[in-house]
C-alpha cells in the first residue's frame, strides 16, 4: 500500500513496513540527525521540518496514514477543548491529516501511558474524535516480547479503518508469536540477540558500536537494574541520564552499557543500518523507533489487505 509516513524519526516503523512490501511516498520529522539517517538507510522521500510548516493539502493522496504523536494537553478537565489546546497540536496534524486525505487505514503508535491519561478520557477522547472523522478505532496494548522482539517493551497501537470500506475489508491485529509460559515459542533473550558482538573495547568492523560512558550503578529503578541475560531487554530508553541524555540499558556483563548496535539490535534494525548524528543522538533516534520486526508484522497485513481488495 501507498503510505504517508508522519513523526518518522529514524524510520524503524517505516522499515519494517516497507520490509512487509509497502511503499512509504511521504516522510517528514523535525529532527535532522533522525532525518539524515532515515534518507542514508531508507530514502531521499523525507523532508526535514517542523510539521506546523507543513500544508496538508499539499500531500500526496495514500492508503495509509501513520505516525506516532505525543498527548500530554489531554486531561479530563480540558476534553472539549483537547483539540485546541497547543500541546496537542501534533495530535492535532495527525488527525487533520486523516480528514483530509481519507486514507483507507490509518496506524498510530503510543506510549502505554495514554491508556490511563486523564483518568481514561484521552483515549476515549480519540475514538471519539475518529468516529466522528468516519473511522472505526480499535486500541491494542502491545508487548513487543510476545512477537519474538527480544524487549519487554510495551506501547500502544491504534488502528483505524475507514467506516466505508465495510465488513469486507477489516484490519486483523496481528496475534502473537511468543510467550514466556503456554504453548507458543519462548520469549527472546537479550542474550540471543546481542551475545554475537564483539568487544566494543577492542578493535572491530561493527557499525555504531560504542557505548556511552554514564556509570552502570543498580538502583532498582528504570535504566538501573540489573539485566538478566536469558530474559528480554527491558524497553530500550529515548531519554533519562538525568543530564539531558539518554539513558542506555546496563549490559548484562554489568560492566558498561549497550552499545548503539546492540541496543538498535534489540529494536530489531538490520545490522547493516547506520545510524547519524552524536552518541546521543543516535540512542534517541533508536528508543523512539517502532521494532522493526513488529512494524513488519503491521505491514504484512496491510499487504493482505491489499491482496483482498483486489480479488
Ligand atoms: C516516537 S518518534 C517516532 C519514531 C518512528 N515512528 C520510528 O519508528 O522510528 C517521534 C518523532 O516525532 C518527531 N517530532 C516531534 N515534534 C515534531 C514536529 N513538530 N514536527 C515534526 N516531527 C516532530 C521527533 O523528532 C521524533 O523523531
Amino acid at each position: 500500500m501507498k503510505i504517508i509516513s508522519l513523526f518518522s524519526g529514524a524510520g524503524g516503523l517505516d522499515l519494517g513496513l516497507i520490509q512487509a512490501g509497502n511503499e512509504i511516498i511521504w516522510a517528514n520529522d523535525i529532527d535532522k540527525d533522525a532525518v539524515a539517517t532515515y534518507k542514508e538507510n531508507i530514502g531521499e522521500h523525507i523532508i526535514c521540518d517542523d510539521i506546523k510548516n507543513i500544508d496538508i493539502t499539499a500531500l500526496p493522496v495514500a492508503d495509509v496514514v501513520v505516525g506516532g504523536f505525543p498527548c500530554q494537553g489531554f486531561s479530563q478537565a480540558n476534553r472539549l477543548r483537547t483539540l485546541d489546546d497547543d500541546r496537542n497540536r501534533l495530535y492535532r496534524f495527525f488527525y487533520t491529516t486523516i480528514k483530509e486525505k481519507r486514507p483507507k487505514f490509518f496506524i498510530a503508535e503510543n506510549v502505554k501511558g495514554i491508556l490511563s491519561l486523564g483518568h481514561g478520557e484521552a483515549i476515549k477522547q480519540i475514538i471519539a474524535d475518529f468516529e466522528e472523522a468516519g473511522y472505526i478505532t480499535s486500541v491494542n496494548l502491545v508487548n513487543m516480547a510476545d512477537y519474538g522482539i527480544p524487549q519487554t517493551r510495551q506501547r500502544v497501537l491504534i488502528i483505524g479503518q475507514r467506516k466505508d470500506l465495510g465488513d469486507t475489508l477489516r484490519f486483523v491485529f496481528p496475534s502473537p508469536t511468543h510467550s514466556n509460559k503456554g504453548n507458543l515459542p519462548q520469549w527472546i533473550s537479550i542474550k540471543t540477540a546481542i551475545d554475537h558482538f564483539p568487544d566494543p573495547d577492542l578493535e572491530n568492523a561493527v557499525l555504531n558500536h560504542i557505548y556511552s560512558a554514564y556509570k552502570v550503578e543498580y538502583r532498582n529503578f528504570t535504566g538501573h537494574r540489573k539485566t538478566d541475560p536469558d530474559k528480554p531487554s527491558p524497553t530500550i530508553l529515548a531519554r533519562g541520564n538525568g543530564k539531558g541524555g539518554v539513558c542506555a540499558i546496563p549490559h548484562y556483563n554489568g560492566k558498561r552499557r549497550l552499545t548503539i548496535r546492540e541496543s538498535a539490535s534489540i529494536q530489531t534494525f538490520p545490522e547493516d543500518f547506520h545510524f547519524c548524528g552524536t552518541m546521543n543522538s543516535c540512542y534517541r533516534q533508536i528508543g523512539n523507533a517502532v521494532p522493526v520486526a513488529f512494524a513488519k508484522l503491521l505491514g504484512l497485513e496491510l499487504i493482505r489487505l491489499e491482496k483482498e481488495e483486489k480479488l
